[in-house]
């Protein structure tokens, strides 16, 4: 068992690698854009550092204590009386309903690379037609790309912790950090760039609402991938004894690293080629190619860079949400990992197609139900209930049910008394209220903002 498990190394290449994702890539900057710039990123640094990276450390310390699958990790940890915690572990079932969309999205990304070596769009109502019309018409390759993606991922899965996650990890990660740090050099060349890092970092409270509060607390979960035992799982393949509050600080300050720099390499190429940072979802698949094209050369290389660092980015956080699920199937169902792997993967992989379809002409209509399509649905479903539930469970847990010797034990060596007093008040009190009514404003039961 002890050579299936991480280095240290290896543990915060692939715990960075679930967080940065393209909550980093893709949705921070335009959720910043549209909640204006530096006003939100304050806010949003307030919460990853509070919210998101106290429950990070929690899952940590669950993980690397029982060194067990979620559902195991929960009910051996939990008092006598208490066993019926381990039904919280299910929450990796959140996992695999986000694999199934997020590999369509890796599969978009797949077929940008292609469409960035070979013919970008040459305005913006261009590549709107190219990115709709691969999205609601071109069955075919998002049927072709998104198999692509769940086959790369189930692989990786199935080859374990050593050979297949730390593996894809510790190459793809210093890959994609190279790709991004020469971007971000090239970016800082641009005229743009001084617009860019006064939008991020200057305070605009204009287009800054009390709901732009709520949206940072969502992502600051989302973009650390805690909330569905994720986290937890990658810390109980932990082999070596490691100083877990450095290790969660790493991770969370180069998740956040990330989002910043991709947030100036963004609007640093958006201003310099006279167009809004506010444009929203479409502003990486549809904004950016059609401002690549303009660059002439240069823009193509870098159209090529920019999507095969999404597309890395966006692997390694896919093959994360998948490990939970196959560690409980191996360790308490006695399954192989390969047969884990692929029965879950298929059977999400099916899930997903219904998903797929919904985005498309042809099939939108019986796959919509009320207000959304099915792919919105398990979005909306995930991120606004499953993921805040998970990450409730977890502060719960750790605060007020398991063993508060355990957790002083696991924690106050590495970070004092004085900072573990503090976490245990955010784990206690402000998280598992913050998520909470972040889950009632997103549900629409209250309305908050
Ligand atoms: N953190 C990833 C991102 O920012 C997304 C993710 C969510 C990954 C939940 C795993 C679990 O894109």
């Amino acid at each position: 068992m002890k050579v299936n498990r991480f280095s240290r190394i290896g543990f915060i290449l692939a715990a960075a690698g679930s967080a940065v994702g393209l909550g980093n890539i893709w949705k921070f900057p335009y959720i910043t854009g549209e909640n204006g710039g530096g006003a939100f990123v304050m806010v949003y640094l307030l919460t990853v550092v509070f919210i998101g990276m106290s429950i990070f450390i929690a899952e940590v310390v669950l993980g690397s204590t029982s060194h067990k699958d979620a559902v195991s990790t929960f009910e051996t940890l939990a008092p006598e009386g208490k066993k019926y915690w381990k039904y919280s572990g299910f929450s990796f079932l959140t996992g695999v309903i986000i694999l199934s969309f997020y590999s369509i999205v890796v599969g978009w990304i797949l077929n940008y690379i292609v469409i960035a070596a070979t013919k970008l769009p040459s305005s913006v109502s261009q590549a709107e037609t190219v990115f709709l019309g691969l999205l609601k018409e071109d069955i075919v390759s998002q049927l072709i790309y998104y198999t692509l993606a769940f086959l790369l991922i189930s692989y990786t899965i199935s080859k374990g912790v050593k050979k297949g996650i730390e593996k894809l990890n510790n190459i793809l990660m210093p890959a994609l950090l190279i790709i991004l740090f020469v971007m971000f050099i090239y970016s800082m060349t641009l005229d743009g760039f001084k617009q860019a890092f006064e939008f991020m970092f200057y305070p605009n409270f204009e287009k800054f609402h009390p709901s732009s509060i709520i949206i940072a607390v969502g992502h600051a979960f989302f973009t650390l991938s805690v909330g569905m035992t994720t986290i937890m799982t990658y810390a109980a393949s932990l082999g070596k004894k490691v100083n877990i509050v450095k290790a969660s600080m790493m991770v969370v300050t180069l998740d956040t690293l990330i989002a910043i720099i991709s947030g100036l390499i963004i609007f640093a190429i958006v201003y310099s080629a006279g167009q809004e940072p506010s444009k929203g979802p479409g502003l990486v698949f549809i904004t950016l190619p059609a401002i690549f094209y303009e660059m002439g050369s240069i823009g193509n290389i870098m159209a090529i860079a920019f999507f095969i660092a999404l597309a890395f980015a966006s692997i390694t956080s896919a093959v994360s949400v998948l490990e939970p699920t196959v560690m409980y199937l191996v360790e308490r169902k006695g399954l192989s990992r390969v047969k884990a792997t692929y029965g879950i993967s298929s059977l999400f992989y099916i899930f997903g197609l219904f998903a797929l379809l919904s985005n498309t002409n042809e099939f939108g209509a019986v796959l919509t139900f009320g207000s959304k399509n099915l792919f919105d649905w398990f979005d909306f479903v995930t991120a606004a209930i499953l993921m805040p539930i998970g990450g409730i469970f977890v502060a719960v847990f750790v605060g007020y049910i398991m063993d508060k010797q355990i957790v002083r034990n696991a924690l106050v060596p590495y970070m004092g008394e004085r900072f573990f007093h503090i976490w245990l008040i955010m784990i206690k009190y402000v998280s598992p209220i913050a998520v909470f009514i972040i889950m009632l404003n997103e549900t629409g039961i209250i309305k908050f903002a």
